[in-house]
C-alpha cells in the first residue's frame, strides 16, 4: 500500500480497532487522539475523524473541579465514558483507571476494567505505570480487554515524582525503556509518553513495535493525544508548553454570556422573532 492509500483507508475505516492502531504505525500514518467527558464534544471529534478518545481521569480537573486528579473515582468516571462510547460511531473509545481502582493487585484491576466495559461500552481502558503496572496490565489483556499504557509522568504519581516534572531526561531514559518494554511486554496495544524529551521519546518509539502516543513528548512518536479543553483554549489558568491551542472557546463563550446578559438586562432578548404569537 503506498502512503496516501494507506492514509485514505485509514479515515474510511467504519469503526478504529486495536489493529488499526498497529498498521497505522506499520504504514507511518499518524493516530490522533483527543480526551472527551461528553456526548457533545464526542460526536463532535468523531466526526472529524479523530481516531480515538479518552475519557480521561482528566475530568477530576475538567468536570469534577478538583486540583487533581488523585481524588476522582470509577464512578464518577464511568457514566462520563457511557456517554462518550454511546455518542461515537467510528472513534476507539478508552476509559482512563483511576488513582487507587488498580494498584493493589491483578483481582482489583481486572474488576475495575470489567466496570467500565460492561458498564459504559468503552473499547479498552488505560492505566498509568511500566514495569509497577505490568502484571496489571497481562492480567486485563489476558480477559480480553484491550489496554493502553501510560509511562513517562504519570499525573496520578505527581506527589511521588515532586510535581509536573519531565521524565526520561539524561540517565532516566533506562528506566523509560524498561517501563515501554514492560508494558509491551506485558500486552498493552499502544502506550501513552507523557511529557518526555522528544529524542527519548524516539528512541522508545524505535525500539517498540506497539505504536506510541505522546502527551509532550515531540513528534517523533506514532501519534499525539491532548487534553481537548486545553486544546481548544477552554482552560483557565497555566497551559503545558507543548499544548497548541486550536481555538479560544473561553474568550468565545466569555463574551457569548456577556453579550447574553447584557440583551437580557437591556430589554432586547427575547426580540418578537423569538416570541410565539396568539
Ligand atoms: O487523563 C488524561 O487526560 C490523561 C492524558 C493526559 C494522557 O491521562
Amino acid at each position: 500500500m503506498t502512503d496516501s492509500t494507506a492514509a485514505q483507508a485509514q479515515a474510511n475505516l467504519k469503526r478504529v480497532r486495536t489493529r488499526h492502531f498497529q498498521s497505522a504505525k506499520e504504514n507511518g500514518i499518524k493516530i490522533t487522539g483527543l480526551t472527551s467527558y461528553d456526548q457533545l464534544t464526542a460526536g463532535i471529534f468523531d466526526e472529524a475523524g479523530i481516531d480515538f478518545l479518552l475519557v480521561g481521569d482528566s475530568a477530576a480537573n475538567n468536570v469534577y473541579g478538583y486540583d487533581t486528579t488523585l481524588p476522582v473515582s470509577v464512578d464518577e468516571l464511568i457514566p462520563l465514558a457511557r456517554a462518550v462510547a454511546g455518542a461515537v460511531t467510528r472513534a476507539f473509545v478508552i476509559a482512563d483507571m483511576p488513582f487507587g481502582s488498580y494498584e493493589t493487585g491483578t483481582d482489583e484491576a481486572l474488576h475495575t476494567a470489567f466496570r467500565f466495559m460492561k458498564e459504559t461500552g468503552a473499547h479498552a481502558v488505560k492505566l498509568e505505570g511500566g514495569v509497577r503496572s505490568a502484571e496489571q496490565i497481562r492480567r486485563i489483556v489476558s480477559a480480553g480487554i484491550p489496554v493502553m499504557a501510560h509511562i513517562g509522568f504519570t499525573p496520578q504519581s505527581e506527589h511521588g515524582l515532586g510535581g509536573h516534572v519531565i521524565q526520561g531526561r539524561g540517565e532516566q531514559v533506562t528506566q523509560l525503556l524498561a517501563d515501554a518494554h514492560a508494558v509491551e511486554d506485558a500486552g498493552a496495544f499502544a502506550v501513552v509518553l507523557e511529557m518526555v524529551p522528544a529524542e527519548a521519546a524516539a528512541k522508545v518509539t524505535q525500539e517498540l513495535r506497539i505504536p506510541t502516543i505522546g502527551v509532550g513528548a515531540g513528534p517523533h512518536v506514532d501519534g499525539q493525544l491532548l487534553v481537548w479543553t486545553d486544546w481548544a483554549g477552554f482552560t483557565k489558568g497555566r497551559i503545558p508548553k507543548f499544548v497548541k491551542q486550536y481555538a479560544n472557546l473561553r474568550e468565545t463563550l466569555t463574551d457569548a454570556v456577556t453579550n447574553y446578559r447584557a440583551d437580557v438586562e437591556g430589554g432586547v432578548y427575547p426580540g418578537p422573532e423569538h416570541s410565539y404569537e396568539d
